[in-house]
């Protein structure tokens, strides 16, 4: 999708902001002036209110160039901020994505060149599709719309800060989408790792771990998941030193990438584990917000580490019961194989803090089923033993409009995780708490350095939103939360 800044449309759709209360906006009553009042006509012969998430398409007067005028809805005025502007412009794109129209003139009443560059991303996200596996899709099913214009009076700045910005975040969210989309068949850890070493194209440093460096690192936890496949392992080791101290010391991300689970010999029931595809959400957050960095030249230092693996049942599958030693040391009762993500974790987040140094960490993860009990699909649930990195992380979701909540941690949900023969077992007492006690188990492996864990398993994967920035399923979510939290406190 093109994303173009104009002072005029040339679209053969322009589409009109209205307010709650059917209240034209300044375009909208250009239009309606410049059409002997059609605008207003349609407005008052249909049920459309200007509320958002409402459009209302009709045919354009005859005396204007376009071929259709698309009327939607921004809410109340007084309320309107760039995140609502991102949001209904992908309602607009969304509305027109395969109707025939290829170019959109989008006006959203607002001359702040940041208002314009977030209404290309609300474009862009809108825009998304995964149609590389549909051979026989019908003409009239394909995308028309190739080209999205903001309407604006401020071209060049918006162009400046959409070019040194979010078109970097887009990119990096389409990859993660990718990659969650993509089938476990044809992302697995080996083809991941090559994919990911691809980035390096884009100016990142990627480094790959295979099974027989793990093995000499002493990382029994991680690779006790991936025994029951016959794909290998892999860490991958992306960096962007983009700080003009070379030797800052870096932000480090973290990412749960199973590329599969079934849940390995504590096997899933069956109903629904294609999702499982998805396991890999919080690795594919790590990699396009690190394409994102490198994307639009951040001002900083950013290492990102995942675990890939596949977790399968198998003659050599790890099973309950087993015990485990994790590069840290630690030993680990395996009491339930498909609490995997956590041992996937435990020796990433021990190698990352070991070998960088960084100044925090921040891992994601589709750790647990709890946290959609918790908090459905509206938050992402962080962890945390920082305060300022909590706070900043929350202002960041608000920004974004990737929102996160706290959830607790502390010395009683810690004792759940204690096991009678091993250091610690890798699940808690029962049901209760869940995604805490899975925190729990990963603060184990963080020694001292401040860290936020982001249950991303309520929102990385999403079949049924209503929100028009949104495809079915693979959401992207964490890139551009933490694209935000990067720019809005670290670079200099
Ligand atoms: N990948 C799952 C968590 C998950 C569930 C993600 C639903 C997305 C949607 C994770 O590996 C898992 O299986 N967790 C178990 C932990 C339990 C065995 C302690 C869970 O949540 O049931
Ligand atoms: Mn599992
Ligand atoms: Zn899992």
């Amino acid at each position: 999708m093109k994303i173009q800044f104009s002072a005029a449309p040339t679209g053969d759709a322009v589409a009109v902001p209205v307010y709650s209360g059917k209240t034209l906006s300044a375009a909208a009553k250009r239009l309606d002036e410049s059409t002997s009042g059609q605008i207003n006509r349609a407005i008052q012969a249909s049920r459309f209110t200007g509320a958002v998430g409402q459009t209302l398409e009709i045919v354009a007067p005859s005396n204007l160039e376009t071929g259709r005028v698309v009327l939607f809805g921004l809410g109340d005025q007084a309320k309107v901020d760039a995140t609502l502007i991102e949001r209904c412009t992908a309602g607009v794109v969304k509305t027109l994505l395969e109707s025939g129209v290829s170019l959109v003139s989008i006006n959203i009443d607002s001359d702040e060149p940041a208002c314009a560059a977030r209404a290309g991303l609300g474009a862009r996200l809108a825009a998304y599709r995964y149609d590389e596996f549909r051979t026989t899709l019908k003409d009239d099913k394909k995308p028309s719309l190739n080209s999205v214009q903001i309407i604006t009076p401020k071209v060049g700045e918006a162009e400046a800060e959409w070019e040194a910005h979010w078109a970097a975040v887009a990119d990096g969210v389409e990859l993660a989408r990718d990659l969650v989309m993509a089938p476990p068949n044809m992302l697995h850890p080996e083809s991941y790792a090559d994919s990911a070493k691809a980035l390096e194209g884009e100016g990142l440093e990627v480094e790959i771990l295979g099974e027989e460096e793990m093995l000499e690192l002493g990382m029994g936890a991680l690779l006790g998941v991936g025994q029951g496949s016959i794909r290998e392992s892999q860490i991958v080791i992306m960096r962007w030193n983009g700080a003009e101290d070379k030797d800052a010391q870096p932000l480090a991300f973290v990412g749960k990438g199973v590329t599969f689970d079934t849940g390995g010999i504590s096997l899933k029931p069956g109903d629904g584990m294609d999702e499982m595809k998805g396991d890999m959400g919080g690795s594919a957050a790590v990699v396009g917000l690190m394409r994102a960095l490198a994307g639009r030249k951040a001002k900083v230092n950013a290492v990102g580490v995942i675990g890939l693996v596949e977790n399968m049942p198998d003659g050599n599958a790890q099973r309950p019961g087993d015990i485990v030693t994790s590069m840290s040391g630690q030993t680990i009762e395996i009491l339930n194989t498909d609490a995997e993500g956590r041992l996937v974790l435990a020796d990433a987040l021990w190698y990352t803090q070991d070998r960088f140094k960084p100044k925090f960490i921040i891992d994601l993860a589709t750790l647990t089923g709890a946290i959609l009990i918790s908090l459905g699909q509206e938050h992402a649930g962080i962890f945390s033993n920082n305060d300022e990195l909590a706070e900043r992380l929350d202002k960041a979701g608000k920004a974004s409009d990737e929102t996160v909540w706290r959830m607790p941690l502390g010395e009683a949900y810690d004792r759940q995780i204690d096991s009678k023969i091993a250091d610690m077992k890798n699940m808690g007492e029962g049901r209760l708490a869940g995604s805490i006690a899975a925190a729990q188990f990963l603060q184990r492996f963080v020694n001292k350095t401040p860290w936020v864990h982001i249950d991303i398993a309520g929102t990385g994967m999403n079949g049924k939103s209503k929100d028009p920035r949104q495809p079915v399923f693979g959401t992207g979510y964490g890139v551009r939360l933490l694209d935000r939290f990067v720019r809005d406190y670290y670079e200099n």
